[in-house]
């Protein structure tokens, strides 16, 4: 028999509590989330209240920076169809993994197969150096490297046993939990400022039989949780891969509600922080791969430059915003911070207008948003989005503080005081 809705999400996140629930923490114990540690996600239970205090039970839910796929895990448990929409691709795999249905696949078999053809690969550390930026295996660059080419080799054996499922269901679920060993293997950690060599990584001594057990632990633990929630009915999903400002717009049935949390202006760069994930798994071939998918990211970092940043935007905050910033320019860690700050709320605006446009009568959008500040500057994201939403229509709901962004990654270390808000939007 199978089970749905709110009896699912309890099942699910029984003996789960969320600590923060704008943030990742916590959720390594919880089924699916476990998968991939994505840290800027939000937490399954703020995606449940938000559905929860809508009038009426929406039928179809939207998020445009889908991440790790919580939204769209959440509403699979709570039997609602929803449309998530990824630019970056190895995410986009990373949430139909959790999202597909497994029941025609005998995963322990495949399983087996993988790994045995893994053992049997004889890799070409040349061919493999190659295709990869020059800091990833050893030697690597100014003594310093990401992979021993032991480990690189294991890593890239079962990359090309991965990759010779049939299935592409299969090798998306197994790309992950490939996905998921790469930093802990690797003698780097990610954190809120990008990729930083461990303190003692000389010493650390990883070896290919630690890569083959962490495969073989990650594959285990995707296996349990399908087959431990197996009998939830999976409502229709719906993967749009690709930049968000364009894909809202091949959206075809109605949305009753938008939910999702962008990038914070915070000069995060959420390609470079994927980037091991993306080089490793052959994403990226060559360097031009990396600034295409830049280009295709929000303009929340100042890691490429835009040509044009179109007309000036309705909010007497975001121009008086502008003004303090050009005032202190000079001071700014970078200079082109403005633009950038100028460059998101351009790019909010359209998500927002796309999102509204796809919206029921009685629809909401519903965001997680986080302020930032340079050289003292506070920008004032909700404020800011709650001006351009009432220029197109847009009523605000609520703007509530969801918590101080102490351990938020997408606020790095730098600013312990900065505010994370919940944002509700609704038509007039
Ligand atoms: C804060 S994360 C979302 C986390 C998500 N709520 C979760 O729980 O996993 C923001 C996401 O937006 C994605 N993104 C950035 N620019 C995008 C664009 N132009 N179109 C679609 N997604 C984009 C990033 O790749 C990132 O995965």
């Amino acid at each position: 028999m199978l089970i749905q809705t709110s009896e699912a999400f309890d099942a699910w996140t029984k003996n789960w509590s969320s600590p923060a629930p704008t943030t990742y923490q916590g959720s390594d114990e919880l089924a699916f989330q476990r998968w991939f540690k994505f840290k800027e996600a939000f937490s399954p239970a703020l995606v449940r209240s938000v559905v929860d205090g809508q009038k009426k039970r929406p039928e179809h839910i939207l998020d445009c920076c889908g991440g790790s796929g919580t939204t769209g895990v959440v509403a699979q448990f709570m039997g609602i169809e929803s449309t998530l929409i990824e630019v970056n691709p190895f995410l986009a795999d990373l949430i139909e993994s959790k999202l597909a249905n497994y029941q025609h696949v005998d995963l322990p078999s495949e399983a087996a197969r993988v790994i045995r053809r893994a053992h049997q690969y004889k890799v070409d550390l040349a061919a493999l150096r190659k295709r990869l930026p020059p800091t990833f295996i050893e030697p690597g660059v100014n003594e310093r490297w990401l992979f021993s080419k032991n480990v690189a080799k294991t890593i890239e054996s079962y990359r090309l046993a991965i990759s010779e499922c049939s299935d592409e269901t299969i090798k998306r679920l197994f790309t992950t939990a490939l996905a998921s060993i790469l930093i802990p293997a690797s003698n780097v950690r990610i954190d809120g400022k990008g990729r930083r060599y461990r303190s003692n990584w000389e010493a650390r001594n990883i070896t290919s039989e630690n890569v083959r057990e962490a495969f073989l632990g990650a594959v285990g633990n995707m296996i349990e949780d399908i087959y431990r929630h197996a009998r939830v009915e999976r409502a229709k999903y719906n993967l749009l891969r690709g930049d968000a400002r364009e894909q809202i717009q091949h959206i075809k049935s109605e949305v009753s509600l938008a939910i999702f949390s962008p990038p914070y202006p915070n000069s995060f760069d959420y390609t470079d922080i994927y980037n091991v994930e993306l080089w490793m798994l052959g994403y990226f071939s060559v360097a031009a791969d990396n600034t295409a998918l830049r280009h295709s990211t929000l303009r929340s970092h100042v890691q490429c430059t835009w040509d044009s940043l179109g007309d000036a935007l309705p909010s007497k905050t975001l121009t008086r915003t502008l003004e303090k910033l050009d005032d202190v320019r000079n001071t700014l860690w970078n200079r082109r911070l403005p633009e950038m700050v100028r460059s998101y709320f351009g790019d909010m605006q359209t998500l927002l207008r796309e999102s509204s446009l796809k919206l029921s009568r009685e629809g909401q959008i519903a965001m997680v948003v986080g302020n930032s500040s340079y050289a003292n500057v506070l920008i004032d994201v909700p404020a800011i989005l709650c001006e351009l939403a009432h220029d197109m229509g847009l009523r605000t709901v609520s703007s509530k503080s969801a918590r101080a962004m102490r351990s938020s990654i997408q606020q790095g270390s730098a600013d312990k005081t900065l505010a994370e808000s919940l944002v509700i939007l609704a038509r007039y």
